[in-house]
């Protein structure tokens, strides 16, 4: 009997992953720190097997604490029972409430058995909704931009709770960082919106976040040489690999050839097993 931290994605329906949705379905009641967590979950469960959990808006600590010490009380014992999820929109492991439920079972029920969901989260919502690479070794920070914050330094960040974009926008560009904003991404509450203009989104919402690349930030990826000028023929041209050769293109090993050799160059190169983009 197990307590189910499960990610439901960015917010539409069939964003859940296959194994979060069986779980949803066999879990004896399932338990959403929000209304839109809720929504979603309502998609694959019955309202009747939602369970009942407070969870005051306010950045006292001590309140929090009783809080989570009363949800942790509430699940514990239907968690040694049977199955229970708690949902969370994108991972359960990134800024996420599941968190806080995961630390306060820990010091105060820890014969409950825990496991973990992983979820889409906004992270890689956002790369995609953007049709922007984080190429294989470019480094990328995650931030908190809360009420107009703007925090600096590294090369990359997305920055999550971006509820004043204008502040937010005034100081990154001022410490030479190109911004691009997403909202509502994949959800079912609203359209997703992409833009890098912060008046499009001067009004308050909390599921906004931003992309922040230094301006002077040179990206020279390994593919940079097939940009010719178009006289290039062989450019674009899809010839037949040899039987037994890698394909130069997706990087898979061919039919029967290549196996052994790539996983052994794969080991040597300290990624078994690995899915290493970097060649
Ligand atoms: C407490 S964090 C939760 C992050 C979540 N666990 C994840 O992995 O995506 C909440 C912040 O995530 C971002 N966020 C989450 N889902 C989003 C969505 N669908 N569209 C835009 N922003 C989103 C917003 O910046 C929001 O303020």
């Amino acid at each position: 009997m197990t307590l189910y931290g499960i990610g439901l994605g960015p917010g539409e329906a069939d964003l859940v992953t296959v194994r979060g949705k069986r779980v949803l379905e066999e879990a004896d009641v399932v338990y959403s720190p929000g209304r839109l967590s809720r929504s979603v979950a309502l998609n694959h469960v019955d309202e009747s097997k939602i369970g009942d959990l407070d969870f005051p808006m306010t950045k006292d600590e001590e309140k929090l604490r009783s809080a989570w010490k009363e949800a942790a009380a509430e699940v514990a014992p239907r968690a040694r029972e049977g199955d229970v999820a708690f949902v969370t929109l994108g991972d359960p492991n990134v800024y996420s409430t599941f968190g806080h439920l995961r630390r306060t079972i820990n010091a105060f029920h820890d014969d409950v058995d825990l496991e973990i969901v992983p979820g889409v989260s906004a992270v890689t919502g956002f790369a995609t909704a953007m049709g922007v690479e984080i190429e294989a070794g470019a480094g990328l920070s995650l931030r908190e931009a809360a009420d107009g914050a703007s925090p600096t330094g590294p090369d990359r960040m997305i920055l999550f709770k971006v509820t004043d974009a204008p502040a937010t926008h005034e100081g990154l560009v001022e410490a030479g960082y190109d911004v691009t904003y997403g909202r509502r991404l994949f959800m079912e509450q609203g359209e997703t919106l992409i833009t890098d203009d912060p008046a499009e989104i001067d009004e308050r919402d909390y599921y906004t976040l931003a992309y922040a690349v230094k301006d002077d930030l040179e990206i020279e990826s390994a593919t940079a040489a097939f940009e010719t000028d178009g006289t290039d023929e062989t450019k674009g041209t899809d010839e037949p690999t040899e039987e037994g050769e890698e394909s130069a293109s997706s990087g898979e090993p061919l039919a029967d050839g290549g196996t052994t050799e790539t996983m052994e160059r794969e080991r040597a190169e300290g990624c078994a097993q690995g899915d290493c983009g970097g060649h």
